[in-house]
């Protein structure tokens, strides 16, 4: 047994078997959160060597507590190295950390403060139209067939579009960015084959030279945009931003930046697609309805954490050196926090309580983005294409990402 099992065991003595990617908890994982807040809130669970945290308040302390509960290593679920086979196309590239999702301070504030200075609210309101004019362009395209994959013919393609307007990347390079964002994930997680993985790992090498090039474009010839605002303002810092540290800014923006609104796109569309009366929410009620999708069916269901020394979570020994899973969609359910938690109430008390996009320093950079997104996605969605409703026969595949919950595939269909 190890140190964490004896200490927290699900006191039911009925273990939970937590494998986010096993059949029945990619279709529905709800039923075993609700046993894991009620049963086990804070538990050991073995396969995957951590702590899993669920319930709200519990999952907050974790993240506001960001010195004793480090990020780095904040989105592997695993932590075994890679094959020999893929370390080896890593070294030709540089390392993957620090970013700003994984590090700790003080290097997290010297890349936050960057991208505070870069991803302003002014960029972000300024992406309105071009987000729409986008959004109706894709919806152009396949409107005429009266059937579509939302996930591959909008999902993705909407959110790179806006990232990369914002960064001031050519619109060719969308399909390029979202396949390497994508190995970049399954790099992560680490479970498919060694030959697969080897792609992978290829892919995230190209990625970080795209970027360093374009940085070096940058350099000699400044453009009015955030990558060239990333680079002069981290030229500027004590000691100066070198070329690689700044490549993982925008890595960063591009793989979390559209993969999470690519998730919320489809997870809201499955929600909604059955649902005619909670659809009409979409036009009066428009923005609290889309933080409740966000908290119901959160793109990012959890992250990790490692604490740094001897720490109590919800009155469990937490080891130094152990990791956590902060499980924010556990957290968006919690009954303590949220009444009747499975219902979309977009006039509920505490509305933006959730924790879809995390809470303390780490707290999400592009909410506003991914926020606007959703709020110009969703409505066109559903006004321009009537009675849109699963096509026949179903395509509703979905993603296996240990750490995140979305589709590959959904495909709809509506009356022309
Ligand atoms: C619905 C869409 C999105 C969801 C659900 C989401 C979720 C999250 C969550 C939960 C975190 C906290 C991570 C942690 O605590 O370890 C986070 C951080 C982050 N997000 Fe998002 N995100 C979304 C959209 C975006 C967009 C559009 C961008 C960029 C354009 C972005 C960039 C980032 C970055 C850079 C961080 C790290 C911030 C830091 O560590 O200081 N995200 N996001």
């Amino acid at each position: 047994m190890t140190r964490g099992q004896t200490k927290a065991a699900p006191p039911s003595g009925c273990p939970i078997h937590f494998d986010p990617l096993a059949e029945d908890q990619l279709l529905d994982p709800y039923p075993l959160y609700d046993r894991m807040r009620e049963e086990a809130p804070v538990f050991w669970s073995d396969p995957q060597q951590l702590f899993v945290v669920t319930r709200y308040d519990d999952v907050l302390a974790v993240l506001r507590d960001h010195r004793v509960f480090s990020s780095h290593n904040s989105v592997r679920s695993s932590l075994a190295p890679p094959a020999p086979e893929v370390a080896a196309v890593l070294a030709t590239g540089h390392s993957l950390s620090p970013t700003l999702t994984d590090s700790d301070e003080p290097v997290h504030g010297r890349l936050r403060g960057l991208v505070n200075r870069a991803f302003t609210h002014q960029r972000v309101a300024e992406m309105e139209e071009p987000v729409r004019a986008a959004a109706n362009g894709l919806i152009d395209a396949f409107y005429a067939d009266a059937e579509a994959d939302v996930i591959d013919q909008f999902g993705w393609s909407l959110p790179i579009t806006a990232i990369s307007l914002i960064l001031g990347l050519e619109g060719a390079e969308a399909e390029r960015l979202h396949t390497w964002s994508y190995h970049w994930l399954k790099l992560l997680q680490a479970t498919d084959s060694v030959e697969e993985q080897v792609g992978y790992a290829g892919s995230v090498v190209e990625m970080q030279r795209f970027f360093i090039d374009q940085l070096e474009q940058r350099e000699r010839e400044p453009r009015d945009d955030l990558m060239t605002v990333l680079l002069q303002s981290g030229r500027q810092l004590d000691p100066p931003v070198e070329i690689v540290e700044a490549m993982r800014i925008p890595m960063n923006l591009i793989i979390a930046g559209h993969v999470t609104v690519t998730r919320a796109i489809g997870n809201s569309v499955a929600l909604l697609i059955d649902r005619p009366e909670e659809q009409a929410r979409l036009r009066d009620e428009l923005e609290g309805t889309i933080e409740e999708l966000l908290r119901l069916e959160s793109p990012a269901q959890g992250l990790f954490r490692t604490a740094l020394e001897d720490a109590v979570v919800g009155g469990v020994e937490i080891p130094a050196g152990s990791r956590l899973m902060v499980h924010f969609a556990a957290a968006n359910r919690d009954p303590e926090q949220f009444e009747c938690p499975a219902e979309i109430r977009p006039e509920r008390e505490g509305l933006m309580r959730h924790l879809a996009f995390g809470k303390g320093i780490h707290v999400c950079v592009g909410a506003p983005l991914a926020r606007l997104e959703l709020r110009i996605a969703l409505p066109l969605l559903f006004q321009r294409l009537p009675s849109l409703r699963y096509a026949e026969p179903r395509v509703a595949v979905r993603d296996d990402v240990f750490f995140a919950r979305g589709y590959r595939h959904l495909r709809v269909a509506w009356d022309r």
